[in-house]
Order: C-alpha cells, then sequence, then structure tokens
C-alpha cells in the first residue's frame, strides 16, 4: 500500500480543520508548492481579511502572522515555527518609540508593517514596500511625520516624495547584503537585464535600479516586462516564484548572500504539526489588538 506523503497529509487535514495556507514570496519552494495563496505582506494580510477559513497558517514571519490575527480575531492564526521572526521588527521598541513620539509631538507616525503589535499600536498609520509612498502622500496637511524603522524604505519614500521624514535607524540585515558592486557585476555579466530591487535595500542599491517594488509587484514586472533577463536585488527565496511563473526568462540574484534565515525555518513537517496540533497559535491582547487594528485599517482606506 502506497503511503500517503507529507502534501498528502497537510491536503487532508487542512480540509478537515477548514485552513489555508497563506506563504510569504520568500518561503522555501517546498512550501511555495503547497500555498493556497502566495504573495508580499499587503496582499497576504488583505487575504487574511477576507477569507471565510477558520484557521489560517501563515508562513512567513511573525509580524506577519500577528497582522492576519489583528485582522481576523475569530479565527485561529497558526505559524509553523514561533521563532521565525524578522530582525527588523526588533529594532525598535514601544518604549523607544514613545520617546521619539515626545520629541516631536505634532509628527504623525507611520510605521512600516515589519513591526510588532505593541509598536503598531502606537501608530497613527501602517505602510507596506508596496503602499508607502501613497501612505506619505496622503499626509501632506501633516507638517511632521515620523517613519520606523526602515531607514532605506524610509530614504527610497522621501526621494519619491519630496519629503523630510523623522527616521529610525532600523534596517534589514538580509537586504543590506546586497552592494552596489554586486548590481555592477550581475550588470557587467548581463548587459541587457533589468534591475529590480526591494526598497530595503540600501540607498545606494536602490539608485541603480531600473525599479524598486515589493516582492509581489517583482512577480508582476516580470510578468509584463519585455526584458528577457532580470537582475533580482531581493531575498533570494523569490527567485523560485520567478523563474516558475516565467520559465521562458532568466533571473540572476544581485547577491546570494541575500538570504533571511527567518523566513526558512517554515518547512512542510512543521506545518503538518502545526495543524496537526494547531499550534503555535499567534495570539494579540484587545487592547493592542484595537489599537494596532486602527493603524492598518488607515493604510487600508488610502490605498
Ligand atoms: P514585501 O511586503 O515586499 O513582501 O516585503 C516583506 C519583507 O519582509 C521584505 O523583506
Ligand atoms: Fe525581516 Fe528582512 Fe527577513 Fe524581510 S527579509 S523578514 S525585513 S529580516
Amino acid at each position: 500500500m502506497k503511503t500517503k506523503g507529507l502534501s498528502e497529509k497537510i491536503q487532508e487535514l487542512k480540509k478537515k480543520r477548514h485552513a489555508i495556507i497563506l506563504v510569504h514570496n520568500y518561503q522555501l519552494p517546498e512550501v511555495q508548492d503547497i500555498a493556497d495563496y502566495r504573495g508580499d505582506s499587503l496582499e497576504l494580510s488583505r487575504i487574511a481579511a477576507n477569507t471565510d477559513a477558520k484557521v489560517i497558517v501563515f508562513c512567513g514571519v511573525h509580524f506577519m502572522a500577528e497582522t492576519a490575527s489583528i485582522l481576523c480575531p475569530d479565527k485561529t492564526v497558526l505559524i509553523p515555527d514561533l521563532n521565525a521572526g524578522c530582525p527588523m521588527a526588533n529594532m525598535i521598541t514601544t518604549e523607544a518609540l514613545r520617546k521619539l513620539k515626545e520629541k516631536h509631538p505634532q509628527a504623525a507616525v507611520v510605521g512600516y508593517v515589519n513591526t510588532s503589535a505593541e509598536v503598531k499600536a502606537e501608530l497613527d498609520v501602517c505602510c507596506t514596500s508596496t503602499n508607502a509612498v501613497a501612505v506619505i502622500n496622503a499626509l501632506k496637511d501633516k507638517k511632521e511625520v515620523i517613519f520606523i524603522p526602515d531607514k532605506y524604505l524610509a530614504d527610497y519614500v522621501e526621494k519619491k516624495t519630496g519629503r523630510t521624514l523623522i527616521k529610525w535607524n532600523g534596517f534589514c540585515p538580509t537586504h543590506v547584503k546586497i552592494l552596489p558592486q554586486d548590481i555592477l557585476r550581475e550588470k557587467k555579466f548581463h548587459p541587457k537585464a533589468k534591475v529590480m530591487v526591494h526598497p530595503e535595500c540600501l540607498s545606494s542599491v536602490v539608485a541603480m535600479a531600473d525599479v524598486v517594488l515589493s516582492t509581489s509587484q517583482m512577480g508582476k514586472f516580470a510578468k509584463e516586462t519585455p526584458a528577457k533577463e532580470i537582475i533580482v536585488g531581493t531575498e533570494v527565496g523569490l527567485i523560485y516564484r520567478l523563474k516558475k511563473d516565467n520559465p521562458q526568462k532568466e533571473f540572476y540574484p544581485a547577491s546570494e548572500a541575500a538570504v533571511c534565515p527567518n523566513m526558512k525555518r517554515i518547512t512542510q513537517e512543521k506545518i503538518l504539526w502545526a495543524l496537526e496540533e494547531l499550534k503555535d497559535e499567534v495570539r494579540v491582547s484587545d487592547d493592542i489588538r484595537r489599537r494596532a487594528r486602527h493603524a492598518i485599517d488607515k493604510m487600508l482606506q488610502i490605498i
């Protein structure tokens, strides 16, 4: 008798639990392959907000699962590895943000979705890499704007909006590994290739790009551009999706060093355990959830 494979067992249990599997674009291929939906931070939040499923298995990092839980408190949100955190999100605490707000009491406070629920509860509005520029443009009447925690995303938004932001010294340890010389080298090897980069990259790298995009926007660009070769300035996990969706095109990672170890913690085996045991559940206290939700809803109204 044929024994059931992992993915088959996951599919069966998923049905039994009325669960869906949401998968970020950087996840391991084996996880992307069993996704109900793959996407960037914004897309996955929207799907979480609108699903009828009872259980959401969130394959990404902790702040993403927390965002899903904030948007659907009546659902069980599971993360298959509780240690899958985002170091950038850990670079700012509520206490530090409160101090910054005290220094600038009139400032609007905008926070990247890559923050904890506690930090989101301190924000006026949240943003993702897809909509950061639109969110700042929507705050034209505000003289001062605090933008946390990613200084490189803030730099990019400043360039696009012509505004000066009050920034925090946070950054993504994975994206800063992509250096200008990496782009130069890849361009030399592939002179016809377009360069697309994530706005979490160093400003010097962003300045060398043809396009600056979120991970799912990169997926769309890769499909729509007539270019046959693309240099990809983001976490290397995205390349799997790009190649699968565009087998006739070539994708070159700007740097093989751009790996987010936290995004690689989740495996099919851990997904099966999560569904079997219904854990680990990500939950946010009511007070934090209510305040954080306000910042997320404000973002969803803008875009
Ligand atoms: P995206 O929203 O573009 O997928 O980015 C999330 C992230 O953590 C990038 O490092
Ligand atoms: Fe956080 Fe960077 Fe990993 Fe994205 S790639 S989850 S910002 S550490």
